[in-house]
């Protein structure tokens, strides 16, 4: 992979929208990245393009990646096909979108189930956590190389909500994660599954009154500016599956594999050691830009731990009690 020389006006672009820049050499083999968020200080767009710029460096000749974002690509509802389809080989989906593979990562989106990133990143860490990676494999051929801790979610919308009662009658855009629909029905509010790239102009249009999601993504996505203000109520989980296939794993020599897989471990704990980093700078992005926060008082928190714990019985069954009592504990 050599860079390539580029006119003001397309670096301007690049960096906006957070590509890596890669020009793969004959003989190389491209590998594709596609995901769905953008900006220059998102955890994912960083990961990706650290990522990208090691392979590049070191396997030059070999591998080339370049790097999709923005959902520029594929978007939510059709990158997993197009990983089955081998149109791209890496990719790195919110685990809220896997409902239609696997129930078990629901695990990830139980209301208030994990106390912070911290506790989450224990969890993959544990035997259960790691399990998880290969959920998928034997029959979508789907292999998780690490997890991608995002950030913790909190709900915004055109009124602030203080209390769960607050967002009663409204309607919130979701991920496909059957266990945030529940969530939000809890609410007394409505669910509305959309994809990412469509929520800053539903947000706009009115056609949902609000959304739930990291500070990364609520400044570099700009949510901030057509909602009246965030809550903090570190509700939920937002952290992605970094994953390819096992057939792109198997093209692979097994000299080359190694060292993929010895890279993409290394871009893994990097990428979880910044992310708390680069949602604190985000949040104050977002004040920065004139985004309003609405901290909770300890009583005001619990209101919404109490609104939703329901939804944790809804979902035992399907995601396993021995696999929730591993994630509550870890
Ligand atoms: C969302 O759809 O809200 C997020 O999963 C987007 C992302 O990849 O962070």
């Amino acid at each position: 992979m050599k860079k390539i020389s580029l006119t003001l006006t397309s670096l301007a672009l690049a960096l906006t929208a957070g590509t890596a820049i890669a020009n793969c050499d004959p003989g190389e083999r491209v590998v594709k990245f596609s995901h769905v968020t953008g900006g220059t200080t998102h955890p994912k767009v960083v990961a990706a393009n650290s990522l990208a710029d090691r392979v590049n460096t070191e396997m030059n000749g070999k591998l080339c990646v370049e790097v999709f974002p923005n959902s520029t690509l594929f978007g939510d509802s059709k990158e997993l096909e197009a990983l089955l389809l081998g149109d791209v080989q890496l990719l790195a989906p919110s685990l809220s979108k896997f409902g239609s593979y696997t129930p078990k990562y629901g695990v990830f989106d139980l209301p208030f189930i994990f106390k912070d990133m911290d506790h989450a990143i224990r969890f993959t860490k544990t035997k259960e956590g790691k399990d998880l990676l290969l959920a998928m494999d034997e029959y979508a051929g789907f292999v998780g190389l690490g997890y991608w801790m995002s950030g913790m979610k909190y709900f915004s919308a055109g009124k602030q909500l203080t209390v769960p009662s607050d967002a009663e009658g409204l309607k919130f855009r979701v991920q496909t994660s059957d266990v945030s629909k529940a969530m939000i029905s809890a609410m007394g509010a409505s669910p509305q599954a959309m994809a990412f790239s469509e929520v800053y102009g539903a947000l706009q249009t009115g056609v949902v009154d609000g959304q739930e999601n990291t500070w990364s993504n609520i400044y570099t996505k700009k949510f901030y500016e057509v909602q009246d203000s965030t809550t903090e109520t570190n509700h939920q989980l937002l952290a992605y599956l970094f994953m390819t296939s096992s057939e792109f794993l198997a093209s692979l020599s097994t000299a080359d594999r190694t060292q993929f897989l010895q890279i993409a471990d290394e871009v893994t704990q990097a990428a979880n050691l910044n992310v708390k980093a680069a949602e604190a700078t985000n949040r104050a992005n977002i004040i920065k830009a004139g985004g309003k926060v609405n901290t909770l008082t300890p009583a005001q928190r619990q209101e919404w731990v109490d609104t939703m714990s329901p939804v944790w019985k809804k979902f035992e069954n399907d995601i396993g009690k021995d696999l929730i009592k591993a994630a509550a504990g870890a």
